[in-house]
């Protein structure tokens, strides 16, 4: 610290300038004076408590905002209980009621802010005052100009005020005996410039601290399952994977016991997308996914493509999730004291204007597409075959070889090692299978292709055509090819549809499937989601942490049971799904015209896409959730947790966006302001302050003696410096000229 900035005062240690008779006078009154002068040191300490009270609601304030502190479903929620209900019968009357409500209490905010801000101008002021008369206190003497800064600081005009900047320059003559006061003259210039800044920023800080807003909060993520396997390279099994099929019906392959539930439902996804094609025919009209249902919600196939794949909603997480919603349909409703999702520390349901609930779960994505071909069928020995498919070019929209065909082979049959599986049924009349449309869906852990110029070096090519005998095929299939297509060789699902009088012309789909976990996410408003669709969030790309880039092997079972079929058996063409597949069947085997393609034709790839997306939502998985697993998860990490959360529509405080962050800093700066005043008021001893009056009575019996000799402009007379000296609690000026020239009076010849 400046040992120079102590506190001095000059009635004691000064030459008495004053007339005897003053004194006298000032003698008599004395008693009367030091009353006055202690009320005033206690208004003095009454400003500092004050303006120190200040940074109470500020601290608050900062507090709420940097801990996100949720209010509710109303900015006004006395205990936790706003006036809300926003899950009522009458959701908009009662929206109407709390916006009403809310625009109220916003404004009374608005009127905080204000007080906020006047409140500090008040210590700002204040600040200013103390620092000046300290300055006119001390050696340097205050200039003119200054007098009146703590009065004009507030405006921002000051900063373009040229006195503010040249008052502390000494004018020629008027040159002060200490360069140090000019130094610390600057210093209240700069004091005064940035206290003019920060009281005009100070209204719209603390309005933005003030005022919280409505936000989406999330409430903390629950860890709710430890995830173990998916059951997709096997058969269906267990009790519980579809409502109304035991295991021992599971084992036959007789998948007609999910007709009760899911035949309906698939019958139903399938016309529902089908009559789209008829909309999407008009002018206005547009292909539209259908949903389908369960338990309490309805989803459909994510189309928003990603890197070529559709994403597919497990029902299983479905059916976790119809729970979760009638969780919190009985929490609202006063039914079930708080479980399922929500954490005791969260804001209530109750205290919502709308819920979205979440929930990680595996969900598979798959590139599909169906081509038209020529099988082709090596059969190497009694439980190794070889399967050719002409007619595949890459799904990829980025390859660039979507002109190319390739042929694509895979190979089935136990011989093989790998886990090769095949499943199959027949349209129609069970007894006339021979004639009848057939669809065989195999699973195949390997495949290759090749085209009329290359095979990549697996000698395919060769062997294919003249049937060689020495080929080493598990070469054949090892041989890496090009690495775009790479990726729709391992494990791939081929299904072909055939009919007897269409020979070995085939029309033939692959699907390549991936798992991965993202987010399903459920509006709970029914105004804002009245079909309750659930929809997968953060869909996972290629680079994600938990995306395997691995296809699965997914067992044909899961395809017999979407068609709820027994393997080798029939679907009824009295079924709406087999009516519309034996409708498109004899159009799908024509040639296709792309000028003028089949609708058919395309329809038929809409009850390919369905049927599948249908097989891949059954798939289940098995998981723990056993309060033991789950935190050793979440220690090792081998396995993933899914967590489940949801987020809420509250009225909020918080940090987010530049505007925030400028309060904050805005705030804290003017407590350093008041900490700063109360620190100067104490270590220089500041007891009270003399009135503008008092100073202006000061002036005015104050006589001048040549100071403004030769002074015409503002700037100039600005510039002279007075020190006020404290002539028996009354101040009194005396120009620092005459101060200094005094002071030194006794040592020099005047
Ligand atoms: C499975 O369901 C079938 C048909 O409903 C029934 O006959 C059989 O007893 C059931 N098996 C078990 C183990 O419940
Ligand atoms: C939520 O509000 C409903 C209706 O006002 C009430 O019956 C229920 O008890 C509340 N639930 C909780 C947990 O406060
Ligand atoms: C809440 O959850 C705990 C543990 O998950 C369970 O034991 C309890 O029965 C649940 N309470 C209610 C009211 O559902
Ligand atoms: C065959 O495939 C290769 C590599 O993918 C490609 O460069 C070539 O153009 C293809 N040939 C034909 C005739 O499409
Ligand atoms: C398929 O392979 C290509 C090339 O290796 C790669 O860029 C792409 O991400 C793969 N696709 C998927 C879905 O993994
Ligand atoms: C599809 O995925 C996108 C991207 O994640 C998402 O924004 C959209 O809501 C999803 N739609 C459905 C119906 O799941
Ligand atoms: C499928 O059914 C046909 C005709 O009924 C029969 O010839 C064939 O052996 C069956 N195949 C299987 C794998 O059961
Ligand atoms: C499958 O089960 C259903 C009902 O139990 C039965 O009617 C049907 O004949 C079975 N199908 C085959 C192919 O076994
Ligand atoms: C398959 O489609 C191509 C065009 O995509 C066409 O040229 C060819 O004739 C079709 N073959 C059959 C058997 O339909
Ligand atoms: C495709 O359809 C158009 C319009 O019907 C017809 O003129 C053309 O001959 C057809 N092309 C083939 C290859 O059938």
């Amino acid at each position: 610290m400046d040992t120079a900035y102590h506190l001095v005062d000059p009635a004691s240690e000064k030459p008495d300038v004053q007339t005897s008779t003053i004194q006298i006078q000032s003698l008599s009154i004395a008693p009367k004076r030091k009353s006055k002068r202690q009320l005033g040191s206690v208004i003095h300490i009454l400003t500092h408590v004050v303006g120190f009270l200040w940074i109470a609601p500020i601290v608050t304030l900062l507090v709420l905002n940097f801990k996100n502190h949720v209010i509710g479903a109303s900015i006004w929620c006395p205990r936790g209980k706003c006036n809300a209900q926003a899950y009522g019968d009458n959701a908009i009357a009662t929206a109407n009621k709390l916006d009403g409500e809310d625009h109220n209490i916003l404004g009374a905010l608005q009127f905080v802010a204000k007080g906020l801000e006047v409140w500090f101008m008040v210590v700002a002021t204040s600040l200013v005052y103390d620092v000046a008369l300290f300055l006119a206190k001390s050696n340097g003497g205050l200039p003119i100009g200054y007098l009146f800064t703590h009065l004009e600081f507030g405006d921002i005009r000051n900063l373009i005020n040229p006195l503010l900047w040249t008052s502390p320059i000494p004018h020629g003559s008027l040159m002060p005996s200490k360069p140090s006061g000019t130094l610390k003259l600057y210093l209240f210039t700069m004091l005064a410039a940035s206290l003019t800044i920060l009281t005009n920023l100070m209204g719209p800080a603390t309005a933005v601290l003030v005022l919280p807003t409505l936000q989406w909060v999330d409430t903390s993520h629950k860890p709710n399952q430890v995830f173990g396997s998916l059951a997709a390279s096997g058969s269906p099994r267990g009790d519980t994977v579809f409502p109304g099929c035991n295991d021992t019906q599971l084992l036959t392959r007789n998948y007609s016991c999910t007709s009760e539930v899911y035949g309906p439902s698939m019958d139903n996804w399938l016309s529902q997308t089908l009559s789209s094609t008829a909309q999407a025919e008009q002018d206005y009209g547009a292909m539209l996914a259908g949903t389908s249902q369960e338990g309490t919600v309805e989803f459909t196939l994510n189309a928003s493509r990603n890197g070529d794949l559709f994403w597919i909603p497990n029902r299983q997480v479905l059916r976790s999730l119809s729970s979760d919603l009638q969780d919190l349909a009985s929490y609202v409703s006063g039914d079930l004291q708080a479980n399922g999702t929500r954490s005791q520390k969260q804001p209530s349901y109750n205290n919502s204007l709308e819920t979205v609930l979440q929930r990680e779960g595996p969900s598979i994505g798959v590139a599909a597409d169906c081509f038209n071909g020529t099988l082709t069928a090596l059969t190497l020995a009694t439980n190794k075959q070889v399967r050719c498919l002409s007619g595949w070019t890459p799904t990829s929209d980025t390859s660039g070889y979507e002109d190319s065909t390739y042929t694509k082979c895979f190979r089935y049959g136990t011989g093989w090692g790998g886990a090769n599986q095949v499943a199959g049924f027949y349209l129609g009349d069970a007894d006339k299978k021979a004639d009848e449309s057939y669809v065989q869906v195999y699973s195949s852990d390997k495949a290759t292709a090749f085209n009329s110029t290359t095979d990549f070096g697996s000698q395919i090519q060769r062997c294919m055509e003249e049937s060689a005998k020495d080929c080493d095929w598990d070469h054949i299939f090892e041989t890496s090819i090009d690495p775009i297509l790479a990726n729709a060789t391992t494990n791939p699902l081929v299904t072909e549809y055939g009919n007897p009088s269409y020979g070995s012309s085939t029309v033939w789909c692959d699907a390549i499937a991936y798992s991965a976990f993202p987010t399903y996410t459920l509006n709970t408003a029914s105004s804002a989601n009245p079909l309750s669709l659930v929809s997968l969030n953060q869909l996972p790309s290629a680079t994600d942490k938990n995306f395997n880039t691995t296809p699965i092997a997914i067992s044909p079972d899961w395809v017999l049971a979407a068609w709820s079929v027994a393997n080798n058996g029939t679907v009824d063409r009295s079924r709406e799904i087999g009516k519309e597949l034996a409708r498109v069947a004899p159009y799908v085997f024509e040639p296709f015209n792309e000028t003028a393609p089949y609708p058919e034709q395309w329809e038929f790839s809409f009850i390919h896409m369905y049927t599948l997306a249908q097989s891949l939502s059954f798939i289940s998985y098995d998981y723990s959730d056993d309060q033991a697993s789950l935190s050793a998860a979440a220690k090792d990490k081998s396995q993933p947790v899914l967590t489940t959360w949801a987020t809420l529509r509250v009225w909020a405080y918080g940090l987010s966006g530049r505007t925030p962050k400028l309060g904050v800093a805005v705030s804290i700066l003017g407590c350093v302001c008041v900490l700063l005043r109360l620190i100067l008021a104490v270590s220089l001893r500041i007891k009270h302050e003399h009135g503008v009056v008092e100073l202006f009575v000061a002036a005015l019996e104050h006589q001048p003696s040549q100071e403004f000799e030769d002074l015409h402009d503002e700037a100039k007379m600005a510039k002279v410096r007075y020190v006020i000296q404290d002539g028996h609690g009354r101040p009194k000026l005396v120009s620092e000229r005459a101060y200094s020239g005094g002071l030194s009076g006794g040592l020099q010849t005047p």
